[in-house]
């Protein structure tokens, strides 16, 4: 049975108190900034010593959106780790301007000293066994799996990119993802790649992957959730999906990002944003 009542449990606070010490609160110096996908941009700043290097796939920075001595907008935004590199220490970051906090965060320039606190929550988890990953995209959920993307590369492991778009234009382009990866789209007017949903393509590489990782909006995992009861055998492959919840403190506090799991009521800022999908009450 669920337990409703968002309470703390032990596991939780173990969560917390690990959270507490693992992450950071820095001062982060833009370095680059690059349009890309239609109107989001990427912004890449200064890590701290051995943040680049120590940060896993699926984990985010809360950014605070706003200048100095302001405190308009109050709370912090959080955003996936899209990039990270250990040799320069910097993490780059995609925006989508949504509303005031992401558009102050997407003008930015280089020079500018944002404030960061991470990295948070759990990241996914790669099997050692696995070596076919498929990731499936849609929209600013490319962020975290483009990081996964480069992991995986980087421990031997095949890639297949799934995305989808409304056009051409919002896809990620092909040059922001490592060589070796075979990147396959969908677009929804048709203007790249299969006309239709992304989920559409999943059926024909469910069979090769030994692993699923998916980054979207809610109606593609729906969408990915019918697919896979109609084409997974024995609940293999696993599928990990990371999900986006408004997120007030980032730290576990404020319990204003729960989502409903087998294991009862969990904050996604600390126990997510990362959950295997069959453990999802949804
Ligand atoms: C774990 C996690 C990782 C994230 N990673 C990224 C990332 O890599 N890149 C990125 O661009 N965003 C990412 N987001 C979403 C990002 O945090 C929000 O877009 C941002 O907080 C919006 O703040 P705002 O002040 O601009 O908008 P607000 O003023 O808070 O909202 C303005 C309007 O936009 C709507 N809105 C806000 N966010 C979204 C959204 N994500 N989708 C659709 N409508 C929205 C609101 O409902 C509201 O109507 C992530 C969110 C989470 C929880
Ligand atoms: S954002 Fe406050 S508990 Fe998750």
């Amino acid at each position: 049975m669920v337990d409703l009542e968002p309470r703390r449990t032990d596991a939780t606070e173990e969560a917390v108190a690990d959270v507490t010490v693992r992450a950071r609160e820095f001062e982060a110096e833009v370095v680059a900034v690059e349009s890309v996908m239609l109107d989001s941009t990427l912004i890449t700043v200064r890590a701290p010593n051995g943040l680049a290097s120590q940060v896993r796939a699926g984990q985010f920075v809360d950014v605070l959106c706003r200048v100095d001595g302001s405190y308009d907008p109050l709370l912090r935004r959080p955003y996936s780790v899209y990039r990270a590199d250990p040799s320069a220490e910097t993490l780059t970051l995609l925006v989508r301007p949504y509303g005031r906090g992401s558009q102050w965060l997407a003008a930015q320039g280089v020079g500018t000293t944002l404030d960061v606190l991470g990295p948070l929550g759990n990241g996914f988890s790669v099997a050692p066994r696995s070596r076919n990953l498929l990731m499936l995209a849609g929209g600013v959920g490319a962020a975290p799996l483009v990081l996964l993307s480069d992991h995986a590369l980087a421990d031997g492991r095949n890639v297949t990119y799934l995305m989808g778009a409304a056009t051409a234009e919002a896809l990620l382009p092909a040059g922001q993802l490592p060589s070796d990866v075979e990147y396959v789209v969908a677009t929804d007017d048709g203007s790249r790649g299969h006309r239709g949903f992304v989920t559409d393509l999943l059926p024909e590489y469910l069979r090769w992957a030994d692993q699923v990782f998916a980054c979207g909006p809610g109606p593609m995992f729906r969408s990915l959730r019918d697919v896979s009861r109609a084409h997974r055998v024995g609940g293999k492959p696993r599928v990990q999906v990371s999900v986006e919840r408004g997120m007030a403190c980032g730290l576990g506090a404020c319990l204003g990002c729960v989502v409903e799991t087998r294991q009862g009521l969990q904050t996604s800022c600390v126990q997510g944003p990362v959950y295997d999908m069959d453990d999802l009450v949804w």
